[in-house]
């Protein structure tokens, strides 16, 4: 199997490491993986050495396995989720991340670490404009975001009712009811269930055709449940881009005495761009947000703020403390105190190095390229019979389907044999989704290099290749 770059002759891994590295976006062209698991098995595979390998031979075996492997997330054709393309700055952060191998636990393990990840915890509120005595926790993503913010929200509602969770935990204590969209994404479930909830403690309530919480029915099911509650809303729907009720949620969470969460992986960052900030209004009256930095801030994998707004029932939920990592009262940061972890990456150098390489002006920009890119896909496609555009394009996503008027059967298969065809010739990656009972295609925008000329392209294979599918 030949690999896209040739090594220089090198023989040191990180020397080579660094130069093969240097060329893989160039040479990436091709967005899916070229072998299957078989032989990504068999290249991966064999016993484990009873002696160890030079470093070089083992990097050079490593890239030789992995190529085939790969897929292209880092390139502007690529649409199929709402993953970022790892900033090439924060890549270079993340290198020197392991390179000094710092553990970030606590300050003392890294005060550089720790410092690092504080001051881009207050950049994170800056941009996004939420309350700054917010505190903030960097996780793996949107998934450890959200079960923090819902691990202070059960503490907190609680605690409201006389039941202290620290000491007694779930056992005795009052009912919580979780209020959810029925659409939401599945990671809320997820967290849930590990924080103890379960099917029977949760509300669904039913969305809108863009997948908006129907304020009408959580308002009526509020007023008929007793006890503590948490309602969990969305910025940015994961197919439509959509954005719940901000204020009608807080006032209804205020009236309830409930805690509000935020899903917002990626919608949250709309508020650094004044053209979609407005949909967002509101939001910073929730109690809690989880949001991703390796999605639209491009920060490499894997990157995640937790925000809880009461600083006291996020370090109650969080905290990690012995006596034999005592804190002294000069420490900066511990990071034991936001996030579920004791050992841990110093995740804060890439978060630092990726929004600092962006700036405000860069984020706002890249904000904005992006939903334009969404909106001309969009004006390009309107008009062309047989492409549905299902959702309002009002972020950075489409869901379409393709169809050609001889019922939902016809197209869903239709719409299977579009992605199947965009991705053939290895340029772009798509993937369908089930949304609504009928197999959609999702358009997510959302790659650092994607720009309006890569959507005039698309546009264009995109009709072109439905003429030819339609008949
Ligand atoms: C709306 C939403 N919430 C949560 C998540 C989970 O994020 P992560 O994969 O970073 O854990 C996603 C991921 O796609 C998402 O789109």
């Amino acid at each position: 199997m030949k690999h896209a770059h040739a090594f220089p002759a090198v023989s040191d891994p990180l020397t080579m490491a660094s130069a093969y590295a240097t060329g893989y976006r160039d040479s990436k062209k091709h967005l899916h993986p070229t072998a299957p698991l078989d032989d990504l098995r068999k290249a991966f595979g064999g016993d484990l050495p009873a002696k160890g390998q030079p470093g070089e031979q083992v990097i050079a075996d490593l890239i030789q396995a992995a190529e085939p492997g790969l897929v292209g997330n880092t390139q502007p054709g690529f649409f199929a989720w709402v993953m970022g393309s790892s900033h090439t700055t924060g890549v270079a952060a993340d290198w020197l991340t392991s390179i000094w191998g710092q553990n970030a636990g606590i300050y003392q393990c890294s005060p550089a670490a720790a410092t690092a990840e504080e001051i881009a915890c207050g950049w994170v509120l800056d941009i996004l404009d939420l309350p700054r005595e917010a505190s903030v926790g960097i996780t793996t993503g949107a998934t450890m975001a959200g079960f923090i913010g819902l691990a202070a929200a059960r503490d907190e509602v609680l605690r409201r009712t006389g039941h202290d969770f620290g000491q007694d935990g779930l056992q005795g204590a009052p009912r919580i009811t979780v209020f959810i969209s029925d659409d939401t994404h599945v990671s809320n479930l997820a967290a849930l269930r590990y924080l103890g909830f379960g099917t029977r403690n949760i509300e669904p309530i039913p969305t809108d055709d863009q997948g908006r919480l129907v304020m009408r029915v959580l308002a009526d099911r509020m007023a008929l449940i007793r006890g503590p509650k948490i309602v969990v809303a969305t910025a940015g729907h994961i197919n439509s881009g959509a954005f719940d009720d901000f204020n009608a949620l807080a006032d209804l969470a205020a009236e309830h005495d409930a805690w509000l969460h935020i899903d917002a992986a990626f919608g949250l960052w709309a508020r650094a761009n004044p053209s979609t900030r407005a949909m967002t209004t509101g939001i910073e009256r929730a109690d809690s947000w989880s949001t991703d930095g390796h999605k639209w801030m491009q920060i490499p994998f894997d990157s995640g703020f937790a925000i809880v707004k009461n600083k006291d029932a996020h370090r109650r939920a969080m905290d990690i403390s012995a006596s034999y990592l005592s804190e002294a009262p000069e420490d900066g940061r511990n990071a034991t105190h936001f996030n579920p972890e004791l050992s841990r990456r110093a995740r804060g150098f890439t978060v630092w190095a990726t929004l600092r390489a962006l700036g405000r002006d860069g984020i706002s920009d890249m904000v904005g390229n992006h939903c334009n890119c969404a909106s001309l896909l969009a004006y390009k496609l309107e008009g062309t019979q047989g492409i549905v555009i299902h959702n309002d394009v009002v972020l950075n996503q489409l869901v379409l389907s393709f169809d050609r008027g001889r019922g939902a059967q016809d197209s869903d298969q239709m719409t299977h044999a579009m992605a199947e065809a965009l991705n053939a010739d290895g340029q772009h990656f798509f993937r369908t989704t089930v949304w609504r009972g009928r197999k959609m295609l999702r358009v997510s925008i959302v790659s650092f290099d994607t720009g309006p000329q890569d959507i005039q392209l698309l546009a264009r294979k995109m009709k072109s290749l439905w003429k030819e599918i339609c008949g």
